[in-house]
């Protein structure tokens, strides 16, 4: 049985002062599905804001995971305003978003840099979030399939078939357009992405979770969860309202239940 995984993906959104009232919220709004450990949440905020929220989940005794937009895979050195999987681990960081579209597409990163990531990641205990989908043309062409297996080839090269991963399965037409695929697509492509992994990593690929992102909100969640091989959502526009995402963490546990 794999535990449904929620994801909130900020962006480059939210201010320190912000993260910590939104967490404040989504606390009173959601400590009771969080506390009987039926979902887990993750919350990816810009850097600035890991170390503080960090401490107020430590102070509060919050069961809210932390994770981290991007890293670089050196542990240090002359990387200019690179970050390293050791210091988001200092912070708390339990997960990485690795190869999210917007930074395949708007900062140029291959499949091959995002490998790297993820294998850094998984070096310093951390779970990398490996994002793949594919884009409107490509989906419209008929050469989804292809499509993820070729990126999925490309960025799991790190891949041992037996450490944690998570994967999200992020159809690029549905982020941010309103436009989220239908559950059918969804639990299809997340399919494709389990038999992928199983040829890698045999009967583990069972207990991998594989995120749905791409227009989720609180009036589609429990549709879009209810697939077999669907274990989860990476949200980043709704999530930024702490209700909402309470609301897609209560659809999540109610599909679970
Ligand atoms: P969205 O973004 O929920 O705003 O579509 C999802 C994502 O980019 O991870």
């Amino acid at each position: 049985m794999r535990k449904p995984l929620l994801a909130a993906n900020w962006k480059m959104n939210q201010t320190v002062a912000e993260s910590l009232s939104w967490l404040a919220e989504f606390d009173r709004d959601a400590a009771d599905v969080l506390d009987n450990q039926e979902v887990e949440a993750v919350f990816c905020p810009p850097f600035t804001a890991l170390y503080p929220l960090r401490q107020a989940i430590v102070a509060h005794k919050m069961d809210i995971l932390l994770g981290a937009q991007d890293l670089f895979w050196q542990e240090a050195g002359a990387f200019t305003g690179e970050i390293s999987p050791v210091m988001l681990a200092e912070c708390g960081v339990s997960h990485v978003i690795c190869g999210h579209s917007e930074r395949r597409t708007l900062l140029q990163e291959s499949s091959e840099m995002i490998s790297k990531k993820c294998g850094a990641a998984v070096a310093a205990g951390l779970v990398p979030i490996l994002c793949v989908g594919e884009t409107l043309s490509i989906r419209e062409g008929g050469l989804t399939q292809e499509w993820l297996e070729a990126q999925l080839f490309e960025s799991l090269s790190f891949w041992d078939g037996k450490s944690e991963i998570v994967v999200a399965y992020e159809p690029i037409w549905a982020i941010g357009t309103g436009q989220a695929a239908t559950a059918a697509d969804a639990e299809a492509a997340c399919a494709i992405i389990r038999d992928n992994l199983r040829e890698k990593g045999g009967s583990y690929a069972d207990q991998v979770r594989i995120l749905y992102g791409g227009s989720v909100t609180p009036q589609n969640a429990a549709e879009l969860l209810s697939g077999s091989d669907v274990d989860g959502a990476l949200v980043g526009g709704a999530s930024l309202k702490a209700a909402a995402f309470a609301a897609i963490c209560r659809a999540a546990f109610r599909e679970n239940c």
